[in-house]
């Protein structure tokens, strides 16, 4: 893992319990944040995360809140404030996948991706903000007032048959991104994205648990493997860190090569 010094700073990760989220509250712990573990609920414990990272001699919360709830998130931000004093850092994680063919996709699963996976994101990201403005650069810390960091995906730009409701979700995100990066750069909040291609997480075990599957899955991959929670966990890191203190508004594509269209790397039409 890279040495950024987050010592001194607050990280809230959402979704943290598993996957690409787990492995972001690691490598921010690492890095010396104090990082808040959320998961949803009594289903998702994070506490081996935090007990990892407690146990690495890091500092560790877990907080449990629907992101897409927006009473849950913001008493989860007012715990959290009350409990650090501030917050740095936050990651927008938290995403699912309810997956049907859009003549058979009913509204309560088209309404479950949006609300968690781009309205959880404007809720966390607004209660970021607040508490960012509120508080001010502090310039002993960090140049940036605060740092965003949005996970989205490649189908925020590569469409996805099937997953409409995701591909959608993850589109929000991209022009969230922008556009909060847009309005807030002037206060000194830097708003970022990063779109991981296929990482093996819980979120999509199906592509990957069986050879069968993975040897499929690598066709769409030109660099030829899956990538791994820490793959993304690294690049959440930089966005973060003040070694990205000159990036606002862009979505770092994380993915092997899957948006570079690999079929055409045959030849194509
Ligand atoms: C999805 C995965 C998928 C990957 C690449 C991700 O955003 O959550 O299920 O494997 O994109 O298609």
């Amino acid at each position: 893992m890279p040495r950024y010094d987050l010592s001194g700073q607050i990280a809230l990760v959402t979704g943290a319990a598993s996957g690409i989220g787990r492995a972001t509250a690691l490598a921010l712990a690492e890095a010396g944040a104090a990082v808040v573990v959320n998961h949803r609920g009594p289903a998702d414990s994070p506490v081996d995360v935090v007990d990892e990272i407690r146990r690495r001699g890091g500092t560790a919360v877990a907080e449990s809140a629907d992101v897409s709830n927006e009473a849950a998130v913001q008493a989860m931000f007012a715990r959290v404030i009350e409990r650090f004093g501030t917050l740095h850092i936050l990651v927008n994680n938290a995403g699912l996948q309810r997956d049907a063919p859009t003549d058979q996709l009913s509204l309560a699963d088209w309404r479950t991706v949006l609300d968690v996976n781009l309205t959880g994101q404007f809720l966390c990201a607004r209660a970021a903000i607040r508490e960012f403005l509120r508080r001010g650069v502090e310039r002993e810390r960090s140049p940036a007032a605060g740092k965003i960091v949005c996970i989205s995906s490649v189908h925020e730009h590569i469409p996805w048959a099937g997953h409409a409701n995701y591909a959608a979700s993850k589109g929000g995100v991209k022009l969230l991104v922008q556009t909060l990066a847009q309005e807030f750069a002037g206060r000194r909040i830097r708003v970022n994205g990063i779109a991981p291609g296929a990482v093996r997480t819980p979120i999509n075990r199906a592509a990957w648990e069986s050879d069968a599957a993975l040897t499929d899955l690598l066709t769409l991959v030109p660099y030829g493997r899956i990538g791994a929670p820490d793959d993304i966990a690294k690049a959440v890191l930089w966005l973060a860190s003040d070694d990205s203190d000159y990036v606002t508004g862009t979505t770092l594509i994380v993915d092997g090569g899957m948006s570079l269209y690999p079929g055409f790397g045959e030849g194509g039409g």
